[in-house]
């Protein structure tokens, strides 16, 4: 496939909602586009003494970023902002100083949560720090998915309304992408 997309999920948790939003998004993409979840569970908190030696997951996360053409966010809310895992994989691939892996990848943000706003404060403070780390993010439309009976059917798809929402909205990332990775 032309495009690989490196998905990040803010959430450990194997039943995750927003494991399974990610994986059901990507059923929407065009064939030439391939996605793969990053693993974050395995990173060391950041603490800046390692950024000469940095360990082994660090170096693989920043290695599946350097490779991929774009990067997807799928992230819960914890407490109105953003998980700290998904924050501590943030950090460690920016990191030494000028040796980010984030720069210039362009991104997409979605998020789930069974309350109605649907993530949508811990995806405000995640494009905060998107935008320091220079990924251009697309901002429209924003996805603020609340998840309630019907969101998934039994095979892990998206239901019919959720589903015409996330098409319109995976078909921008894709341009987005695209346009992103014409212009390097
Ligand atoms: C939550 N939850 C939550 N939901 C929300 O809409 N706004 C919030 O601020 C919070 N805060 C919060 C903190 C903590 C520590 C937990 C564990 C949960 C509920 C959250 O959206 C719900 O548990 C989701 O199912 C978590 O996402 P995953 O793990 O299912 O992807």
């Amino acid at each position: 496939s032309q495009y690989r997309i490196a998905v990040v999920v803010g959430s450990l948790r194997k039943d995750s909602i927003n494991r399974q939003l990610a994986n059901a998004v990507v059923r929407l993409a065009p064939p030439e586009f391939e996605f793969r979840q990053l693993q974050i569970g395995d990173l060391p908190l950041y603490n800046q003494d390692d950024d000469a030696d940095q360990a082994a997951p660090v170096k693989r996360l920043k290695a599946e970023i350097a490779a991929a053409d774009g990067v997807l966010f799928v992230t819960p809310e914890y407490n109105r902002s953003l998980p700290g895992v998904l924050k501590n994989a943030i950090d460690n691939a920016s990191r030494p100083y000028g040796h980010s892996a984030w720069a210039g990848k362009p991104a997409g943000v979605l998020g789930a949560s069974v309350g109605a706003i649907g993530s949508a404060l811990a995806q405000q403070h995640l494009r905060n720090i998107l935008a320091y780390l220079d990924m251009p993010t697309l901002g429209q439309p924003e996805a603020f998915i609340q998840v309630k009976e019907g969101t998934f059917d039994a095979d892990g798809n998206l239901g019919e309304g959720v589903r015409k929402f996330l098409q319109g909205w995976m078909d921008r990332y894709v341009d987005w992408v695209k346009f992103h990775a014409a212009g390097r």
